[in-house]
């Protein structure tokens, strides 16, 4: 709380709405969103950035769940969770609070879930021509193409979730005057004197929640089951760089071209 200041009628103070962490995650998340969008549109060889895009969003999504109950106030959701009784008193103008509002908390729900879902399916996809999810040798081929399938769908629920948020946060600065972009850079807003600050988040939360994020960017990846590979009935997965002459390449053994046609593969993930 740096400042207090008259805004309209009412006296006015700044709290940091937002804490670094948090801040840092959704800008992060943004960057590799944007990243997964583009590489996966642009195939090729650009699918190997976009396997390693979505590992980053594995974790980030880890490090976001962990800092949800162990971050600041404002990022905790047992804090920002509405109730009907919460969203009801949103819905006639009868909310006060500093944060997520009622209804942004719900879009803020389904984004993280949306993202969750096209991961996870992205991990075990597989394009049969010259990329695959590091955990797509883990099941079988039906899956492989069912989650595929879906991986092709969800973006697009993805896509409208995304144009709905940054529309959203256009029609509180244009309608509602509310400039909420600021506060997600700076962490500082201009709140009621009535709103206090956030109550900041628990001793040792960020590197418990950070461990979290690299552990599961960890699993995500596929690495450890190079230490599988030498049993012989057990299987590894393989991501390979992509050439740009497929046919070639599913001639190379443990090529996830190769992983393609015969479900499994030795060869260990390219990242
Ligand atoms: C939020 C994260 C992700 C987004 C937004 C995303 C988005 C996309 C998009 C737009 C495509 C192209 C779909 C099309 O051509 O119609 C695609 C394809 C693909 N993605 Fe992802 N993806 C994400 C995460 C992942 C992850 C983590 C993996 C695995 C490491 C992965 C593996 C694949 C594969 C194998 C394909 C090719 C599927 C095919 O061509 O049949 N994706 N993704
Ligand atoms: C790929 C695109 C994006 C994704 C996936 C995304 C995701 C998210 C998520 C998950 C949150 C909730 C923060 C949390 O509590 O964890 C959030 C909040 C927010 N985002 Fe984004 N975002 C995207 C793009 C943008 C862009 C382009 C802007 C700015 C123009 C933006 C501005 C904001 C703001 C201001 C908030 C806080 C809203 C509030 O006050 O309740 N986001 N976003």
């Amino acid at each position: 709380m740096s400042s207090s200041a008259l805004s309209g009628d009412a006296l006015t103070h700044r709290v940091r709405v937002w804490d670094a962490p948090l801040r840092a995650f959704h800008w992060l998340l943004l960057a590799a969103v944007a990243a997964a969008i583009a590489t996966g549109l642009l195939g090729g060889e650009w699918m190997v950035w976009h396997g390693r895009a979505g590992i980053a969003i594995v974790g980030l999504i880890a490090f976001r769940l962990a800092w949800g109950v162990l971050g600041s106030e404002t990022a905790r959701f047992a804090q920002f969770l509405p109730g009907p009784g919460a969203l009801w008193a949103y819905l006639q103008g009868q909310w006060q609070g500093i944060g997520h509002n009622p209804l942004g908390a719900l879009s803020v729900v389904a984004l993280l879930g949306l993202l969750a879902a096209q991961v996870g399916t992205g991990l075990f996809s597989n394009d049969d021509i010259a990329f695959a999810g590091p955990l797509s040798a883990r099941v079988d081929e039906e899956l492989v193409q069912s989650l595929t399938g879906w991986h092709h769908r969800l973006v697009n629920g993805l896509y409208a979730l995304i144009a709905l948020h940054v529309g959203a946060i256009g029609f509180y600065a244009v309608v509602k005057r509310l400039r909420l972009v600021p506060a997600m850079v700076t962490g500082w807003q201009e709140v009621p004197r009535s709103q206090l600050g956030p109550r900041p988040a628990h001793a040792g939360a960020f590197a418990v929640a950070l461990s979290l994020g690299l552990l599961a960017g960890y699993a995500a990846s596929g690495e450890w089951q190079n230490g599988l590979q030498s049993a012989p009935s057990t299987s590894a997965t393989s991501v390979t760089a992509p050439t740009s002459d497929a046919s070639a390449q599913a001639a190379q053994p443990g090529s996830a071209a190769a992983s393609a046609s015969s479900g499994k593969a030795t060869a260990a993930p390219a990242w």
